[in-house]
């Protein structure tokens, strides 16, 4: 086999709540490296779409520019996550005009993607057309059509298109932060190729990407993606309720999700309270444990009933055998694995990147999860020879994330019972 060239790939996660860089290089050996990440705080984008794209160009350039100085040159283009309600996904047959040749070869599957693509595209920009089954002359159902004879080839695919003013608007901010755009990748196709399972994609799953603007779905069946959608409702929510339920400001609402926040009401006393600070001159005030859970579970139900609604809108009366797989930030909230488990009737699990992966501990955070799936996304379509999956970081980088997760354990709510922190 021809020797591998080395080659770097960056992948740029930007979220409502922050903007994650990741840099890998791919060795001559295939091995593949995350020699470098960047993260900034993201501003200007409201559930999924970008609301002020000035801010939001500032926020891509700050979390660019930390990966360049870590990496010691620009960033190679870049894979780019995107959502948003905006995004529309349709199962569709799509059909080899002049029936492709025989045996069926890698062009011609290439060409029937190309083919669709061009039919979508004419009318709105696709973003992915996913071949979930082919069809070669009466044989149905085909994983694999690559040699097989037989007149016409066909497939059912999943195509994601999205309205053409959004996505205008993203490339802009990317090209304005002095990113070149390689493409774009939905993040739940993103986060769902670092956090499912083999088994849970055969059985069918639920992947669940709870960031801070949107959550965001991809419904797996007999190994490929059968459905997917966008839920306006996220982290931010959850912080908001918390704001208009206790009257407190925004940032005070979030650190009290963070630090004290469950949606688990269950043995919780109304009398327990915590000196909740309201962000106003620095007055705190004690507020009613089981009032902050209430206000989260409410949500929490709310949400797991959105999750359900956006499955029968896919065709999907049950939730598949392999049940939810939570992740994003979002799915560390306590208890919320636990609301859905007894709403959606169904396992749910949270999932971080796969130990599959190789992973060190540090990047197997629920947060990075579109991160290291639009990374490995890349890799393994743009690179042969790539020894996917396994991803190994460089010393630099696993400090780095040390570091990002020591202030966000900061938040992190007080193993201490909430009676004894009140
Ligand atoms: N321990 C925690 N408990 C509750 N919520 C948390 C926790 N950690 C993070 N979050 C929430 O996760 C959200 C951020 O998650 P994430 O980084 O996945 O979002 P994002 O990718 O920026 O947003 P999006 O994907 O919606 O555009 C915030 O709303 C934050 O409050
Ligand atoms: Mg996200």
């Amino acid at each position: 086999m021809a020797p591998v060239r080395e080659q770097l790939y960056a992948a740029i996660d930007v979220g409502t709540t922050k903007v994650a860089t990741l840099v890998a290089r791919v060795g001559a050996s295939g091995a593949i490296e995350v020699v470098a990440v960047g993260r900034a705080s993201s501003e200007g984008m409201k559930k999924g779409m970008v609301a002020d794209a000035d801010a939001l160009t500032q926020s891509v350039r700050a979390s660019v520019r930390y990966a360049e100085e870590m990496l010691g040159h620009p960033i190679p283009s870049a894979f780019v996550g995107i959502t948003g309600a905006f995004l529309v996904s349709e199962n569709v047959t799509a059909r080899m005009s002049d029936g492709g040749q025989q045996p069926v070869s890698e062009r011609d599957v290439d060409r029937l993607i190309e083919d669709t693509v061009a039919e979508y595209g004419a009318r709105r920009p696709v973003l992915h057309v996913i071949p979930r089954m082919y069809q070669v002359g009466g044989v149905r159902n085909v994983r694999n059509p690559l040699g097989l004879n037989g007149a016409g080839l066909a497939t059912q695919a999943h195509v994601v298109y999205g309205a053409p003013e959004p996505i205008a608007l993203l490339n802009k901010v990317m090209a304005d932060a002095g990113v070149k755009v390689r493409g774009f990748i939905i993040e739940q196709l993103a986060s769902a190729e670092a956090v499912l399972t083999a088994d849970e994609r055969e059985i069918g799953a639920v992947l669940v990407d709870i960031g801070g603007g949107t959550s965001d779905l991809a419904v797996y069946k007999e190994g490929t993606l059968a459905h997917s959608a966008v839920i306006p409702v996220a982290g931010t929510q959850f912080t908001t309720d918390l704001v208009i339920g206790l009257g407190i400001t925004p940032a005070a609402a979030e650190a009290t999700k963070l630090h004290f926040g469950s949606c688990d009401t269950m043995g919780v006393s109304e009398k327990e309270s915590v000196n909740v600070d309201t962000g106003m001159a620095g007055h705190t005030r004690p507020v009613s444990c089981f009032h902050i859970n209430k206000l989260l579970r409410d949500r929490a139900i709310e949400l797991t009933r959105l999750v359900l609604f956006k499955l029968r809108e896919g065709g999907f009366d049950r939730v598949p055998a392999s049940g939810i797989v939570l992740t994003g930030g979002s799915a560390n909230l306590r208890g919320l694995a636990e609301v859905m488990r007894e709403y959606a009737h169904c396992r749910v699990r949270v999932g971080t990147p796969l130990a599959a992966f190789g992973l060190p501990d540090e990047l197997r955070e629920s947060a990075f999860s579109t991160g290291v799936g639009l990374l490995a996304w890349g890799i393994q379509r743009r690179h042969a020879g790539a020894v996917a999956p396994a991803i190994t970081v460089s010393e630099p980088v696993s400090s780095k994330l040390r570091g990002w997760l020591a202030s966000r354990f900061h938040w992190k709510r007080s193993e201490k019972s909430l009676s004894a922190l009140a």
